[in-house]
């Protein structure tokens, strides 16, 4: 998670504000075509580094207040029960929906058309965000960068005390990242989304 938000993440914010001052420049030169040649790189950085940024605060450290739904997120809970039946079969859902996408992207809980409305569980490709009225309660980061360090990561690990076991947790074992990401959502977090939405969290 550290190599995650230190390089990945800075990577995104770097790209967006190189694209956004370059974006300045075409403006004041009427360059047009600079302009619309800006527009995916400010979509995919942009939404990057708006993913990231709700990603990091929709976690929280294992065995914290935050993590028990009943007593962090007690609107919430009573919504996804109601539309799935139960917490485990919202769990289960969620799974099977994240483990079927396929290349890079995000998995969402989100609330249509504004707080506190129906529950969606949707995936969004690559950088994609989540905007307009829709509220991404919380979302778990599928890239590959997020659970699978490189083997000569491994190899140091192999090679030193620098690493712990829990830095090399996951590599390509997908459905074990997925299960374990539960143990780690704050569900304060998301129940504050679901009942007041993002708007103050966007404003980046
Ligand atoms: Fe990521």
């Amino acid at each position: 998670m550290e190599l995650h938000h230190q390089k990945h993440h800075q990577t995104y914010v770097n790209n967006l504000n190189a694209a956004l001052s370059a974006h300045v420049s075409a403006t004041q030169t009427n360059d047009v075509s600079a302009l619309i040649g800006l527009q995916q790189k400010i979509r995919f950085n942009g939404g990057g580094h708006i993913n990231h940024s709700l990603f990091w605060k929709n976690l929280a450290p294992p065995n914290t207040p935050g993590n028990d739904i009943s007593s962090a997120a007690p609107t919430l809970r009573e919504a996804i029960v109601s539309q799935w039946g139960s917490e485990s079969a919202f769990v289960k859902a969620f799974n099977t929906l994240l483990l079927s996408l396929q290349g890079s992207g995000w998995g969402w809980l989100v609330s249509t058309g504004g707080p506190r409305g129906r529950l969606e569980i949707i995936t969004t490709k690559d950088q994609d965000p989540i905007v307009g009225p829709d509220v991404p309660v919380f979302g778990v980061d599928m890239w590959e960068h997020a659970y699978y360090l490189q083997v000569s990561m491994k190899t140091l690990y192999l090679c030193s005390n620098t690493l712990t076991e829990n830095d090399i947790k996951y590599l390509n074992n997908k459905a074990g990242y997925v299960d374990g990401i539960w143990n780690i959502i704050n569900w304060a977090e998301a129940e504050k989304r679901y009942t007041a939405g993002v708007e103050s969290l966007l404003k980046l």
